[in-house]
C-alpha cells in the first residue's frame, strides 16, 4: 500500500508518498481503510526525531484516523463489523491507505458526523478526557485553564468542559486567536503575549482560581500554573513545548493542597486505552451523537501533501485540527 514515509528525521521536506508493506491485523485488531487522518504536534516531534514510536509500533506517522473496517481478527467482538464507519486512536501508522487498530481503540462514527471530520476526534478528545476528567477529576460546573486555546487540545477542551457545565479559560498567542476561541465557547481568552495569565485568572475567578490546569508548555509555566489553581486544584502536564525544567514551590503545594500530574496517552497498553475509550463514550457518546462534540477543523489537505500540513502546524496560525484526506 501507499503511505507517507520518511528517509530520516528532518524538516517537512523529508515526508514523501511511498510504498510500504500492507499491515496485517492480529486476532484482537481490525484493519481500517483510511479515509482521513490528522496532524498532531506529536507527529511534528516524531518527524524531527525527538519522539520515536513505542516499541513494536509502525514508524509511519499518524495517531488517529477515520475510515471503514475491511477485515477483523478472530477475537474482535461482534459489535464491530466489516463495513462499519469508524474512527480510531492509533499508536502510529495513520498516514497510510490502511492501518491496523486494536478493537478497544475503535469508535463508531455516528450518522451525523462527516467521516473525514471524524478523523480529528480521537486523539484530542481522548487526551482531554483522560487528563482532565479521569486523572484530574474535573468537577461538574468546575473551571479549567488550558494553554493553546486554538490547538486541537484547546478546542476539544472547550467542547468537553462546556458539556460538563464548566468554565473553560484559555490562553492563546494573538488577539485574533483569542477572539476565535471566544466564538468557539471559551469563557475567557487570555493573550499570553500581552497579559500575565495567572493574574487574569485571579481576576476572572474573584481570587478563587481554577480546579484544573491542562498544560502543554511545561517548566516555565510551573509557577504561574500553580498560582492559577484553587485550593485542592490539579495541574496536569501533557507537554513540554516551553522546556522540561522549572521551579516547584513545595510550600504552595502543601499549604494549598495542590496536585501535579504528568501523563502521556500514546505509550499506554491496549487494555488501558480501551478503558479510556469506554469511559469517554459512556460520558460523552450522547453528545457526539447529538453533534455537540465534533472536531473544529482548520483545513483539510490531501494525504500526499502531509509536508505542507506539517508546515501549517509549525507556523502555528491554525485553530483546531489540520486533517489529511486519503
Ligand atoms: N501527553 C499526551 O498524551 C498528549 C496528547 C496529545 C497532545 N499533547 C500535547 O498537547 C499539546 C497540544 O497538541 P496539539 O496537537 O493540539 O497542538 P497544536 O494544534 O499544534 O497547537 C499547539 C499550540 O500551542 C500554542 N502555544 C505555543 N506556545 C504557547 C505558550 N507559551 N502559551 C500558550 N500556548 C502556546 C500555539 O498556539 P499560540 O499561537 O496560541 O501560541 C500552538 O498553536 C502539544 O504540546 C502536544 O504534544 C500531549
Amino acid at each position: 500500500m501507499k503511505a507517507i514515509v520518511m528517509d530520516g528525521p528532518g524538516d517537512p521536506g523529508v515526508l514523501r508518498w511511498g510504498q510500504v508493506p500492507d499491515p496485517r491485523p492480529g486476532p484482537e485488531d481490525v484493519l481500517i481503510r483510511v479515509r482521513a487522518t490528522a496532524v498532531n504536534r506529536a507527529d511534528v516531534n516524531q518527524r524531527m526525531g525527538f519522539y520515536p514510536p513505542p516499541p513494536g509500533v509502525s514508524d509511519v506517522l499518524g495517531l488517529e484516523c477515520s475510515g471503514e473496517v475491511i477485515e477483523k481478527g478472530a477475537a474482535v467482538p461482534a459489535g464491530l463489523q466489516i463495513g462499519d464507519r469508524v474512527m480510531a486512536l492509533l499508536a502510529g501508522g495513520g498516514y497510510a491507505e490502511q492501518v491496523v487498530a486494536h478493537h478497544g481503540s475503535v469508535m463508531a462514527v455516528p450518522e451525523g458526523l462527516d467521516l473525514v471530520r471524524a478523523a480529528g476526534l480521537p486523539e484530542v478528545c481522548l487526551t482531554v478526557f483522560l487528563n482532565v476528567f479521569q486523572l484530574a477529576d474535573f468537577p461538574r460546573g468546575g473551571g479549567l485553564l488550558v494553554h493553546g486555546g486554538g490547538s486541537g487540545i484547546g478546542t476539544a477542551s472547550m467542547q468537553l468542559v462546556r458539556e460538563a457545565g464548566g468554565r473553560c479559560y484559555v490562553t492563546a498567542g494573538s488577539d485574533e486567536k483569542c477572539a476565535r476561541c471566544l466564538e468557539l465557547g471559551a469563557t475567557a481568552a487570555i493573550n499570553y503575549k500581552t497579559e500575565k495569565f495567572a493574574e487574569r485568572i485571579a481576576t476572572l475567578t474573584e481570587g478563587v482560581g481554577v480546579d484544573v490546569v491542562l498544560d502543554s508548555i511545561g517548566g516555565p509555566y510551573l509557577e504561574p500554573n500553580l498560582a492559577s489553581l484553587a485550593i485542592g486544584g490539579r495541574l496536569v502536564v501533557i507537554g513540554i513545548t516551553g522546556g522540561a525544567q522549572g521551579t516547584l514551590d513545595c510550600g504552595a503545594l502543601l499549604l494549598r493542597r495542590l496536585r501535579v500530574i504528568g501523563s502521556t496517552l500514546r505509550a499506554r497498553p491496549a487494555g488501558e486505552k480501551a478503558a479510556i475509550v469506554r469511559g469517554f463514550l459512556e460520558r460523552f457518546g450522547p453528545a457526539i451523537e447529538a453533534g455537540r462534540i465534533a472536531p473544529v477543523v482548520d483545513q483539510v489537505l490531501p494525504l500526499r501533501e502531509a509536508a505542507q500540513a506539517h508546515r501549517v502546524l509549525e507556523a502555528g496560525a491554525h485553530v483546531g485540527k489540520v486533517l489529511l484526506e486519503v
